[in-house]
């Protein structure tokens, strides 16, 4: 009977060996501008108990009523982690990082999960890189959240995108924002879609990002939350927009931008993309000042933003930007016969202590199939070792991509290619 061959869930993917130097190349740019301005890096479990997410991101939003992978075990209720905030907010109150005074600068890449439909740009795992600023109220700590995430997209050389901005205000100024806008769909609830009809009473603010078509007219004329801020959220909106400005940052207001998670509290911004289909925000967050306090710390204003590596990657092909490309391999030893192989073993330290990347044929392939593989990996050399060599220390170097050939002592042969690089 034949045996099953298992394949990953759907949504979810391997990253084979090809990608992985783009990867490793994003990664490191995002080290590197993070290092500059200062952000910390910090890693969280990738299970967390399932009430902090859903007290956390909000029991009516999509992710926790129906896309969290989640299980029990005895008597703790897990979830896979589907963003990184929370999760933060939790380590920040956990280690009582307030005590360590002034506000942290704190940024994370991993893997996150969502159980939601898999399509272009939209996976059950995907990988997000982000930054969260906690403890500061200023504006300026938007600017700074705002621009660590832009610096990163420039780094890549990804400049054609759009930054859209929206203030959803305090508990207060979303309060009367929330009535006036129930005020103006009651009227036309029948003709809505379900999905807004559910989302009437719950969540009205999350009717202005339906994507559905009967709801569009309807919505096109909503009261907008520009028109009902507080003199707070409107001073402190005013600042973001006029630092935007000072720093030459471009952006589009945008008033329909509500986001998916429901701490949100002042500033919400979104990067969008139109070059990589429906799925089009490359990256979004905002402030949430009441999380911090939802998860049991004390009052903690806070700001941040995660962007998904995937969308990053899909935008990055559509603008033909080469992120990074394997490092080439220095050396393939090619032998002929057991003592030979056997030299190879022992001697393949010999180069790598000279940082050489170096391997042999680990199969007993024939020479000209150990050639073809030195060929297929991109060898800069191969060095050709039989019983003759062995007793003359005469080795053969081959450049691969002159072929050219040359005898060598071992010890010349070694000082040859070291110094190539
Ligand atoms: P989010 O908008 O839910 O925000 O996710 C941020 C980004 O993660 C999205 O713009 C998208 O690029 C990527 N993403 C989300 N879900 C998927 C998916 N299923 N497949 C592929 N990519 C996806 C947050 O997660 C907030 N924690 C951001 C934040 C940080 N707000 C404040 N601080």
């Amino acid at each position: 009977m034949a045996v099953k061959k298992y394949q990953t869930h759907h949504g979810m993917h391997d990253l084979l060996p090809d990608e992985i130097a783009t990867w490793q190349k994003l990664e490191s740019i995002i080290h590197d501008v993070a290092d500059r301005h200062h952000f910390k890096e910090i890693r969280t479990p990738i299970l967390e108990p399932t009430e902090l997410i859903a007290r956390g991101i909000g029991q009516l939003t999509d992710i926790v009523s129906k896309e969290m992978f989640s299980f029990e075990r005895g008597e703790d209720q897990y979830v896979l982690r589907p963003e990184g905030t929370a999760p933060v907010a939790r380590a920040y109150v956990q280690h009582s990082l307030h005590q360590r005074g002034g506000s942290q600068k704190l940024f994370y890449i991993g893997p996150f999960f969502r159980a939601e439909r898999p399509q272009k740009g939209r996976q059950r795992q995907f990988h997000q890189f982000g930054a969260e600023l906690i403890g500061s109220p200023d504006p300026m700590a938007d600017i700074e959240i705002i621009s660590f995430m832009m610096d990163i997209y420039n780094e890549i050389g990804l400049t054609d995108t759009s930054l859209k901005l929206n203030s959803v205000g305090n508990p207060e100024s979303r309060k009367q924002y929330k009535e006036a806008l129930q005020d103006y769909f009651r009227p036309h609830l029948n003709e809505m879609s379900e999905i807004s009809q559910n989302r009437f009473e719950t969540n009205p603010m999350r009717i202005l990002d339906s994507k559905e078509k009967e709801d569009q007219p309807i919505i096109e004329n909503a009261p907008k939350i520009a028109d009902y801020l507080t003199p707070e959220s409107q001073a402190h909106f005013d600042k973001v927009q006029r630092y935007l400005d000072q720093l030459g940052i471009p952006y589009e207001l945008d008033s329909r931008l509500v986001r998916g998670l429901d701490y949100y509290t002042e500033t919400a911004f979104e990067l969008i993309s139109d070059q990589i289909g429906s799925q089009d925000a490359l990256g979004g967050g905002g402030r949430y000042d009441l999380l911090i306090e939802e998860v049991g710390g004390p009052s903690t204003p806070a700001v941040g933003f995660a962007c998904g590596i995937e969308r990053l990657l899909l935008a990055a092909e559509a603008a033909n930007l080469q992120l990074g490309t394997s490092a080439p391999l220095d050396v393939y030893i090619v032998t002929r016969g057991e003592k030979a192989r056997e030299w190879a073993l022992n001697n393949l330290s010999t180069f790598r202590s000279k940082r050489l990347r170096t391997t042999m044929n680990f199969d007993g392939k024939s020479m000209k199939a150990q050639m073809k593989d030195a060929d297929r990996n991109a060898a800069r050399y191969c060095v050709i070792v039989g019983d003759d060599e062995l007793e003359t220390d005469r080795f053969t170097l081959r450049d691969m991509s002159s072929s050219e050939e040359q005898p060598y002592t071992f010890e010349d042969l070694i000082h040859t290619v070291a110094n190539s690089k």
